[in-house]
């Protein structure tokens, strides 16, 4: 595996990756790795030939307020699970060389980017967007992994690459979850052991709303008490817990059968945990 910083060299060898092996894949992270991203770079290794990961943790996308500098950071632990995991490039830029001096550019995708994490968030997924976007043209991937973990992101990341004609594919990998359900996230390690415990209440809340809303149970009420559990389990807020369409992420106030997500946010101590669950 070889580890890279500066744009020249990443094109460079990534050229002739694409030379001696055939379809590049990326997958981006922040880094802080874990078994779900471990996921994602297994997919890609099945799905193409040389497997490029990002590991940039990018200011763009952390509000004022939000956990920048506190964001862990693990390097040296993460390129061995990479080098272990048979990757063949780690493309990890300072951020000097991703928003150079004089920077000007925005980006910001309408429609899927509205409401549920964009709207606790301003900007979260301008920023994402703007990020992912100068990945794909760093990388030039054939083919980019997503987690559905970050259903939101996912969604407005293939709005972005269709609205920007990208010519790659884009694949979401299912979530990764800890023995007892917690979706596995970087922000985990925040937890306290009294939060860690807590905060099973929320994939715990998803799966029995989950199970009454394909009963026919009324979606409002469901919702409702969904909520009303996470903060009881000691949550010391609910962003949301709401109904999506799966593909336009359109709020659904009834199932009517066609493929829907339940998606929720919600604050435990410090820390913003977000899960989501196929209905
Ligand atoms: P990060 O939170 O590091 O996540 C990197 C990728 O791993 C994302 O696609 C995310 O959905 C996926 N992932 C995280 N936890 C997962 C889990 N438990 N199961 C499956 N997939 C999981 O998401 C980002 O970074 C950034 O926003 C990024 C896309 C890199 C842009 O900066």
């Amino acid at each position: 595996m070889q580890t890279i910083n500066q744009l020249d060299a990443l094109r460079h060898h990534i050229s002739a990756l694409r030379v001696a092996k055939g379809r590049v894949a990326l997958v981006p992270t922040m880094g802080a790795l874990h078994d779900g991203h471990m996921a994602l770079v297994a997919a890609a290794r099945r799905h193409a030939d040389a497997v490029v990961v990002s590991i940039f943790v990018n200011p763009a996308q952390f509000g004022a307020h939000e956990d920048l500098d506190a964001y862990p950071r693990t390097m040296e632990r993460d390129a061995e699970l990479l080098r272990a995991a048979g990757v063949d490039i780690l493309w990890a830029p300072p951020a000097h060389i991703v928003y150079p001096p004089g920077f000007a550019t925005q980006l910001h995708v309408d429609g899927p980017s509205n409401g549920y994490c964009g709207a606790a968030r301003p900007g979260h997924f301008d920023g994402v967007a703007l990020v992912v976007a100068k990945l794909f043209n760093q990388v030039q991937p054939d083919v980019a992994f997503f987690g559905e973990k970050d259903f939101q992101q996912l969604a407005v990341i293939r709005q972005m690459a269709r609205d920007l004609d990208f010519a790659l594919e884009i694949l979401g990998v299912p979530i990764v979850r800890d023995a007892d359900g917690l979706a596995l996230s970087s922000r985990n390690a925040y937890l306290t052991a009294n939060e860690r415990a807590a905060a099973l209440a929320l994939p715990i809340a998803l799966g029995q709303a989950a199970a009454k809303i394909r009963a026919g149970d009324d979606v409002a009420r469901t919702l409702a008490a969904a909520k009303a559990d996470i903060l009881a389990a000691g949550f010391a807020r609910v962003d949301y817990v709401a109904l999506a369409d799966a593909v336009t992420l359109e709020e659904l106030h009834m199932f009517d059968g066609r493929p829907a997500r339940l998606l929720a946010a919600a604050k435990i101590g410090k820390t913003r945990l977000i899960d989501n669950l196929a209905i």
